[in-house]
């Protein structure tokens, strides 16, 4: 194991616990109920609000009659827009709710009621009645819509569009073309703990405190701080503990802002947490996606051409452009490229961050059409990725950090047993039961963002760390415990780690795969001045308590010189039932290129995590529209299907070697989403190979096989 401290000498740290598979720190506390959540934490005097939520797509309030709510013993008030306080700037129209009499969406919070219980306020709630001026809506992504538009960029701050050589030349001049579209329906974000916010105002009003579940302390604090015109010194938000988030809790939804608001009207502390039902309203999406992959090859299985052409949606009230061709621009070696992104502002919920945003679905649709090529090409899969290897990132020309692409295939394809594959379809047969393996790529970008730490030597000996970093679940407290421990080398028994909390030194949100390489560079940076500290100021003698020292990342030079990426080889094998079409996965196998693992049993979970939402996602997410409604009918787990233990056979997580300096000073990269990443191409693929039918629409359910399957 090598030194954080000293990269260039590699002694070994007698402590380092890095790359140990370590039971979580926080396991016991979780098991035993003692790590208090958002919603679980205790305040006297605490009140409850509940929302309203509007029944029509698009229109105006006509009038709110709240006198039967506000009957109700118990009932505290009813917010609405008639008396809400006015936000100061938000950061979008999402989370503005009660600032007028506009509805933009089925489910908007219109109306809330606070009361002295969560079921006085539920009640009160459906008393409250609402007359709307209805309008006509739009609720239907549609790829002939007139009005689709080019977003200025793509989430993050990326180029909507890129192009480079002649795609329409090379395309005409091909020895093989493809030219296909792929579908992925909307998914929502349901992690096990809801969206939950408790708000404390100080009696003089000048202080709010906020327990709350998210991904960032500090991003939802400066955001309240913004909308109620408070400076960030007078709001603290404090989140030790989430119970899973994949994207949905990255910013302010409306739910904090009913809690702020709600406290400030009755003057007492306020809770809510969103029902299940709610939040498919307001917590956010994954958009549906429309995409047309154009690809050109010689007839010696190179491509010539690569073409993604994106339509998705985004709501009337606040933009979100996922950024679904990204990966596109660097997976793959072609002298003629182009992605596209266009947008349809639709009446609907705000689309959010949903594990992988981008990638997720955007592989989908690549790595399907790889294996259409391939086969076109008359190549093995594995082989015809090898044969359209980019030696540099082939957009922007920069050399790769590290690029463990065809490690990972060459490695999946050893421990999947792929050599003995025949590639033709339909042949294999187990009683009624078709038998098909699929492959494909996975990646994601490896990133970091500036954050601080402070190590402070305690008169006990230990030294307390501490950062407003975010464990979603992911194990980020004991990840960052071995990360600290490291760097000081010092045993894990004398970190002591504190995060989650806006009194802590501020940290990058847990979002984007970034959390580990973010708040590790800081740590590490703080721990290495701590020891300088030590070493100059106290000769090696004895520590003084209370000496500590502060680091603050700025941005990662490296990302201008280098293509940063995680990558990864996803492998399934299915069955599909010939008479009633149904698939089971008995084994998927992910292989990673994630640098280096901080914890082998964590990142196990994450890795796994993800593949297994990767197959919910392949065989069972779909929130389904009804256009006359304007919204999702599924809003609840009987109708929104996701995998559950009985769809989910053998899954294999493997990675290989690898250590990436560029990315981050422990060498890891980031592998919250890298999981989730081509796992459905890899069934839809062996959906093909099984059947010999090529479902280019997700999720793959039963009518969409049965007609075909004989
Ligand atoms: Mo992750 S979906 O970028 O929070």
């Amino acid at each position: 194991m090598t030194n954080l401290l000293t990269p260039t000498k590699e002694t070994a740290s007698a402590n380092s616990t890095l790359g140990a598979a370590l039971d979580r720190i926080d396991g016991p506390k979780k098991v035993t109920g003692a790590a208090t959540y958002a919603y679980e934490h205790a305040v006297e005097h605490v009140t409850y609000a509940f929302p309203v939520q509007s029944t029509i797509a698009k229109g105006r309030i006509a009038a709110i009659d709240a006198r039967a709510a506000l009957a109700l013993p118990g009932v505290l008030a009813v917010l609405s827009h008639e008396n809400a306080p006015r936000l100061v700037a938000t950061d979008g129209a999402e989370m503005a709710i009660f600032q007028s009499d506009a509805v933009a969406y089925h489910g908007q919070f219109v109306a809330a009621v606070v009361a002295e219980t969560i079921e006085t306020a539920r009640q009160a709630a459906q008393l409250v009645t609402v007359h709307y001026e209805q309008q006509p809506h739009e609720a239907v992504l549609r790829a002939e819509s007139a009005d689709l538009y080019k977003p200025d960029h793509v989430n993050p701050f990326y180029e909507t569009d890129t192009e480079s050589g002649d795609i329409e030349t090379a395309l005409a001049q091909a020895a093989v073309t493809l030219d296909q579209t792929y579908t992925t329906p909307a998914e929502h974000n349901n992690p096990l703990e809801p969206h939950t916010t408790l708000a404390v105002w100080s009696d003089d009003g000048a202080h709010l405190t906020l327990y709350d579940a998210n991904q960032g302390a500090y991003r939802i604090r400066d955001t309240v701080a913004q909308a109620f015109g408070l400076a960030p010194e007078q709001v603290r938000v404090i989140s030790p503990y989430i119970g899973g988030a994949f994207g949905s809790k990255a910013r302010v939804h409306p739910q904090v802002v009913l809690a702020v608001m709600a406290a400030q009207m009755v003057r007492r502390p306020a809770k809510v947490a969103l029902t299940r039902q709610q939040m498919f309203s307001v917590a956010g999406y994954r958009t549906p996606t429309i995409q047309r992959i154009r690809l050109a090859a010689g007839a010696d299985g190179k491509l010539t051409a690569i073409a993604h052409d994106v339509i998705e949606q985004t709501a009337t009230i606040q933009e979100f452009a996922e950024q679904t061709a990204l990966a596109t621009r660097m997976m793959y070696a072609a002298p003629n490229r182009r992605t596209t992104h266009r947008l349809a502002r639709l009446d609907m919920p705000v689309p959010a961050f949903m594990r992988a945003p981008g990638e997720c679905p955007g592989m989908f649709a690549l790595e399907s059409a790889m294996d259409e090529m391939a086969l076109a090409c008359g190549l093995d899969p594995i082989e015809f990725r090898l044969r359209n290897e980019p030696q540099l990132d082939p957009e922007t020309g920069r050399p790769f950090s590290t690029r463990g692409l065809v490690a990972c295939l060459q490695e999946g394809a050893r421990r999947f047993g792929w050599q003995q594959r025949d590639p033709r379809p339909g042949l294999r047969r187990d009683g009624r039961w078709l038998v098909g393996t699929g492959v494909a790529a996975s990646t994601y970008p490896a990133r970091r963002r500036p954050s601080s730490a402070r190590v402070r030597v305690e008169s006990d000996g230990r030294y307390t760390v501490a950062i407003a970093a975010a464990d979603l679940g992911t194990g980020a407290w004991t990840a960052l415990t071995q990360i600290a421990a490291d760097a000081l080398d010092v045993p894990l028994a004398r970190v002591h780690l504190e995060i989650g909390d806006t009194a802590l030194p501020a940290a990058q949100i847990a979002g984007g795969s970034m959390g580990t390489t973010s708040w590790g560079a800081a740590i590490v940076e703080a721990a290495q001045a701590l020891r300088k500290r030590l070493h100059e100021e106290y000769h090696d003698i004895v520590p003084a308590a209370g000496l500590e020292a502060t680091a603050e990342t700025g941005d990662n030079p490296a990302a201008q010189q280098f293509a940063m990426h995680a990558y990864g080889a996803q492998f399934a094998e299915v069955r599909v039932n010939r008479d009633t079409g149904e698939v089971r996965v008995p084994r998927l196998l992910g292989v990673f290129a994630v640098g280096r693992i901080i914890n082998a049993k964590t990142a196990r979970s994450q890795l796994l995590g993800g593949m297994t939402m990767g197959l919910s996602m392949a065989l069972h997410e779909e929130s389904v529209l009804d256009p006359q409604f304007g919204d999702y009918v599924t809003h609840d787990f009987a109708s929104y299907h996701i995998a559950t233990n009985a769809d989910v056979g053998a899954v294999e997580v493997a990675w290989i070697d690898e250590d990436d300096r560029h990315v981050s000073p422990m060498g890891a990269k980031g592998i919250g989403e890298i999981g989730i990443v081509g796992t459905a191409a890899a069934i839809a693929n062996a959906v093909y190979h099984a059947t010999g039918i090529r479902v280019r629409d997700l999720p793959i359910t039963l009518d969409k096989l049965l007609p075909m399957l004989s």
